[in-house]
């Protein structure tokens, strides 16, 4: 049998580390080609080393570029799309935590941050990358929103409020352009362990943060947090075929925390 993702294209922002990186390293593991974009080169070259570990015949290219300028934006597509003539799917993924604080507190400039990156920047990635798309007749497209997504963080009231957006921009894309061969989902991790979540539990208790991921996971109905490739199984399930009917929805990936009482 020939491999899942043979032949497809995969553009994935935030490809140098965690959720991003997992994802990457399985679709070339299942024979697609990559195109990994983050902020700063040397994780770039890193990232792209361990995805060649994995998949020694992988085709993966790196772009550097931040999410927030919609010039950038443009500009990795374009660059994709110079390098393997499309783009079928696209892992729309970058984001960033921002500080926690109540928002009496929040520097707000730091919150336009959070939304410049997690709101703009996804907003930017579908409008560039459903150009190509549209062109084609076909794609599939899934944005990183939250739990955040689903529920109120305390001390997170920037992230909350994007990972909010990105879910409503999510189900008004796919009503918009399901009739045209694409899919848009969401995916909306809990807990997992990325350097994300590790800084979380840093900015929550600095003096143990350990103590803080412990008290997380004791709170989850599966007693522990989620590792990356348990979201990347995900993803590449809904970029898949065998997932034609599933569009417009924001799937929880949290061993059922959101949902519990
Ligand atoms: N890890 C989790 O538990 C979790 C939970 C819910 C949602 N998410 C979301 O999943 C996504 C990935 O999270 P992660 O845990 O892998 O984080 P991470 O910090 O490990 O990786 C984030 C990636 O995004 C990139 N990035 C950040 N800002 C960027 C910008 N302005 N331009 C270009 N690239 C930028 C970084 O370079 C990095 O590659 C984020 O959107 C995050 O909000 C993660």
């Amino acid at each position: 049998m020939g491999k899942m993702h043979e032949g497809k294209v995969a553009l994935i922002t935030g490809g140098s580390s965690g959720l991003g990186l997992s994802t990457a390293i399985d679709l070339a593991m299942e024979g697609a080609k990559i195109a990994i974009v983050g902020r700063r080169t040397s994780a770039l070259d890193e990232a792209e080393k361990e995805i060649i570990a994995h998949a020694p015949d992988a085709e993966v290219l790196t772009i550097s570029a931040d999410v927030s300028s919609e010039e950038g934006v443009k500009k990795f597509v374009d660059e994709t799309v110079k390098e393997y003539g499309r783009i079928d799917y696209f892992f729309n993924n970058a984001g960033i935590e921002g500080t926690q604080k109540s928002l009496l507190d929040y520097d707000m400039d730091d919150f336009r941050e959070v939304i410049n990156i997690n709101l703009l920047g996804v907003a930017y990635g579908l409008k560039a990358v459903l150009e190509v798309m549209v062109k084609q007749g076909s794609g599939s497209i899934v944005n990183s929103s939250s739990v955040g997504g689903l529920r109120g963080v305390v001390n997170q009231s920037p992230y909350v409020a994007s990972k909010h957006a990105v879910a409503g921009m999510t189900k008004n894309m796919a009503a918009e352009y399901g009739k045209l061969g694409i899919r848009i989902n969401a995916i909306a991790p809990g807990a997992i362990k990325t350097p994300m979540v590790a800084e979380a539990f840093k900015k929550m208790n600095p003096a143990d943060p350990e103590g803080a991921e412990a008290a997380f996971a004791a709170n989850n109905p599966t007693g522990r947090l989620g590792l990356p490739f348990e979201v990347a199984y995900v993803v590449s399930f809904l970029f898949s075929d065998k997932a034609s009917y599933v569009n417009g929805q924001i799937i929880a990936i949290d061993g059922g925390q959101a949902n519990q009482y």
